[in-house]
């Protein structure tokens, strides 16, 4: 029976592809640090749960499809008081997670053939997005030595064709942890507008940036605010990915009222996921925030600095999110961490990374490149360094 292209062509993701190894390595006694998953390993806010068990709910009802009153009045609140955003209840459409929203904005957006613009190394999974909708990326290059900023505004507006229908920033950025800067949101805005495109900003790591830098949001300026789509997501906000809680969030009247016609076939989000998200929106504040960004924040310090002392090996500070591009001394990246797993370990420890080729466009892209996340505690940090360091003394050996 027929499998259709779209499906077909999807491609694996970078950080699955290495799951058969990492299993023979764990069954055959070796300890596996996970450097490779953009998992928070922080708790849930008890909140969310305490929500759930008092909300009293006797009938899981199909919810509103644009999501939960309280949850979108919740998610205004926190726009104005976190970030200085107009955003009412109105301009907030819920998903199941950033993944839907994006899901749900690409297929308002683009019709079979058209082109979205964006800067790679970017997060995969969006490729699979591109194939489900068979949208074809343009992406223009940010080096690793320029932190992954973006490149002179005339390299991004040589990429736009007539075909161009959006461009798609992450920031925070995911895999680079480049948190782009006012100047930088602006260029994109103005070539938007100029250009009569979308901006869809993924921010779902809006809160994750350090060295008291603030990411500020796509949606801060009025002048592009019939342009901007943003993608939000409970996920790494509040450590509540198995929430699946995310939104979509636009100024733009006419896109609101087409994509919600997405929302309204899906029927509704997870009722209960809404209500302990709505506790999380009205209880938590900055100092929960402050909290675990400092904790990600020394983390990042931990690995920024441990890296740069392993020979060979180049990275560029991440300023926000918790992942970092690293690259190897090594001939292929890919080659590197299936060795790692499959016949390395160091006092019976050895580290799973994410080959960065996946994140690139661009054919043999990324081929010396990891993506590391650190997305666990400090010291297992500190030990996976010494395994890498070993690692790659080694392999270079052979
Ligand atoms: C850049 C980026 N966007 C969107 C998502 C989707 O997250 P979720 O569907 O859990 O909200 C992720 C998840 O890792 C991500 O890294």
């Amino acid at each position: 029976m027929n499998i259709s292209k779209r499906a077909s062509n999807i491609k694996v993701s970078p950080v699955r592809k290495l799951i058969p190894y990492q299993e023979e390595a764990i069954k055959r006694g070796k300890k596996v640090y996970h450097l490779n998953i953009g998992q928070p390993d922080l708790p849930t806010p008890p909140e969310f749960t305490e929500f759930i068990v008092n909300s009293g709910e006797k009938t899981l009802s199909y919810a509103h499809s644009k999501g939960n009153l309280g949850l979108r009045l919740a998610m205004s609140k926190f726009y104005k008081e976190n970030f200085d955003l107009d955003f009412n209840e109105e301009e907030i459409l819920i998903t199941a997670g950033g993944s839907e929203a994006l899901l749900f904005v690409l297929t308002t957006i683009f019709d079979v053939d058209d082109e979205i613009l964006l800067s790679e190394p970017y997060y995969a999974n969006y490729n699979s997005f591109f194939e489900m909708l068979q949208i074809k990326v343009n992406a223009f290059s940010a080096k690793s030595e320029d932190g992954f900023h973006l490149p002179p505004k005339e390299e991004i507006i040589a990429k736009i064709t007539p075909k161009t229908k959006a461009i798609l920033l992450t920031h925070p950025g995911n895999p680079t942890g480049t948190v782009y800067t006012e100047e930088e949101l602006k260029i994109i805005g103005d070539i938007a507008k100029e250009y009569n495109l979308y901006v869809i900003s993924d921010e779902v790591y809006r809160l994750l940036s350090y060295d008291n830098k603030i990411a500020t949001s796509m949606g801060s300026f009025p002048e592009y605010r019939e342009n901007t789509i943003i993608i939000e997501s409970i996920s790494k906000t509040y450590s509540a990915c198995g929430a699946r809680i995310g939104a979509i969030v636009s100024k733009n009247k006419e896109f609101i009222s087409q994509v919600y016609k997405l929302c309204q076939a899906r029927l509704s989000v997870s009722t209960l996921d809404m209500i302990g998200a709505e506790g999380l929106y009205n209880t938590l504040k900055k100092d929960y925030f402050d909290g675990n960004r400092a904790i990600y924040e020394k983390r990042r310090d931990v690995i920024y600095e441990g890296l740069l002392k392993i020979d060979g090996v180049k990275v560029t500070k991440p300023e926000g999110a918790f992942y970092v591009m690293v690259t190897l001394p090594v001939d292929d990246s890919e080659k590197f961490a299936i060795w790692m797993l499959e016949y390395f370990d160091y006092e019976g420890e050895t580290v799973m990374l994410t080959p960065a080729q996946g994140f690139y466009k661009t054919p043999d892209a990324g081929k010396q490149q990891v993506r590391i996340s650190y997305c666990i505690e400090e010291e297992k940090i500190r030990k996976s360094l010494k395994i890498l360091e070993e690692g790659l003394k080694k392999y270079n050996s052979k």
